[in-house]
């Protein structure tokens, strides 16, 4: 992907596909969902209480507990408890999960005397779902490590209240579901008018942005904007991506959990980029370009090259002592030559990473600069995600390639402050106040309540 003709078709196939994510009847085949969020830009503000928040489909799941101080115009997190989630119950059954979902903020709730109370509850939940209501969502499918059954085509509110029901010793207020694109643009709002862009580059990738409600063909309406969770980790499921896959990209889809799908994403985000460089470098090695043709068990094993590994061997200063360090640590008989070499990878596969989600980027920004029939556009992205924030020079490297792709943009990036946890609070604390279905009042309340946070 070294070459800027073929990022701007990649671009232009983009654009297409968002036009037919938003039609009314071309969206059920499309690869680019772009789902209707029901989050309309018009602020008011007036929020307060407390807040519980869970977070599921990044790197950890979290419940947080979060307080909207109206006098100060403030939202202050309380507490928070991070839950692993082992990788059985990623496979196992959704109503295992639910119950441990359920188990965890249970035990959150005792160690902060809040088990007497129902506190209204934001559930950042990142996944591609059907929003019919703010409180009803229906997963359309599984993405990321997450393969539970019985989920899929249900309601996300209901299993998780039907978990709490089964506990029968606590219960919950009303509930929000928004996806962690959606809390991140929100949250960002508060230090940023202009931020009409979500964007994660984490353990998946994905973006939302404000898109004008004509257009949005499934949604009645004519005048002002919604948010739009593009769920762009898609595109190329139907095939508009085969001229740039690899064969590295080939096999790290037939041994994911869901082949087929999520095309986009695989080449991008955390939770595929250590497979790739791993892939190649056994390849590398067979082919007698790398450890004197040698590999090593560990090398040879999925998932042992960890994406951690790509931020830490690229580092300015100390990347190939980390290199040098991890290699050995994987077993492999490495000379310096080595090191270089597998630094060299990390780096292709990253700025390959980046450069698509320009491209991406890219696409979205120009769109909103022509709906709005302008010839410049200034704007702000609100980011976050561990592969953004983590790596070195990815982010330089995404915004060299977007203001190349797109000059009549001008983009500002902004990294969010927990728009998961925070985001999702105060999005149920505007559900809360207006009627459940008028979510187009969420971004407003961020806009205002928000923006006195920091
Ligand atoms: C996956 C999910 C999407 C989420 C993204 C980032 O692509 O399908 O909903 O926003 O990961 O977490």
């Amino acid at each position: 992907l070294q070459n800027d003709k073929k990022r701007l078709q990649i671009s232009v196939r983009l654009k297409k596909d968002l036009i037919r994510g938003l039609g009314k009847h071309s969206h059920h085949r499309a690869a680019v969902k772009m789902l209707p969020t029901f989050v309309r830009a018009t602020p008011d503000g007036t929020e307060k209480g407390d807040y519980l928040a869970l977070d599921l489909g990044g790197t950890n799941f979290r419940v947080l507990y979060v307080r909207v101080v109206e006098e100060q115009q403030k939202v202050v997190k309380m507490d928070s408890k991070i839950c692993s989630i082992p990788q059985e119950m990623m496979l196992g059954t959704g109503e295992q999960l639910f119950d441990h979902i359920a188990q965890c903020l249970g035990e959150f709730l005792e160690s902060q005397d809040l088990k007497g109370q129902t506190l209204p509850l934001g559930f950042t939940f990142s996944f591609p779902c059907e929003q019919k209501e703010i409180d009803k969502s229906i997963l359309i499918r599984w993405t990321k490590g997450f393969s539970c059954s019985g989920v899929e085509g249900q309601d996300v509110v209901k299993l998780l209240k039907e978990a709490i029901h089964r506990r029968g010793d606590y219960d919950i207020g009303s509930v929000a579901m928004v996806n962690d694109t959606v809390g991140t643009m929100m949250s960002c709002g508060y230090r940023d008018q202009s931020c009409e862009i979500g964007m994660i580059i984490g353990t998946g990738t994905n973006a939302c942005y404000m898109e004008e409600i004509k257009n949005v063909k499934r949604v009645e309406g004519e005048d002002g904007r919604m948010c739009i969770n593009t769920e762009w980790g898609g595109f190329g499921d139907d095939g508009s991506l085969k001229d740039i896959l690899t064969e590295f990209d080939e096999v790290v889809d037939q041994t994911s959990i869901n082949p087929g799908v999520h095309t986009f994403e695989k080449m991008i985000s955390g939770m595929y980029l250590g497979e790739i460089v791993r892939l190649l470098l056994v390849k590398m090695a067979e082919d007698k370009l790398l450890f004197k043709g040698e590999t090593s068990e560990a090398l040879l094993t999925p998932g042992q090259f960890e994406t951690k590994y790509i931020s830490e061997i690229e580092e300015p200063d100390s990347g190939l002592e980390n290199a040098q360090k991890i290699l050995t640590a994987l077993g492999l008989n490495w000379d310096p030559v080595d090191a270089c070499v597998v630094r060299l990878v990390c780096d292709t596969i990253s700025s390959r990473s980046a450069r698509l989600c320009a491209a991406a980027l890219a696409t979205i920004s120009n769109r909103i600069r022509v709906n709005r029939g302008l010839d410049h556009l200034k704007t702000t992205v609100g980011v976050d995600g561990t592969v953004y924030r983590k790596h070195p020079n990815f982010s330089e490297e995404l915004q060299a390639a977007v203001r190349l792709l797109a000059p009549k943009c001008d983009i500002t990036f902004l990294v969010s402050e927990d728009g998961s946890g925070k985001g999702a609070a105060m999005v149920t604390a505007v559900a809360q106040r207006i009627e459940l279905c008028q979510i187009n009042q969420y971004l407003f309340f961020l806009l205002t309540t928000v923006t006195k946070l920091l």
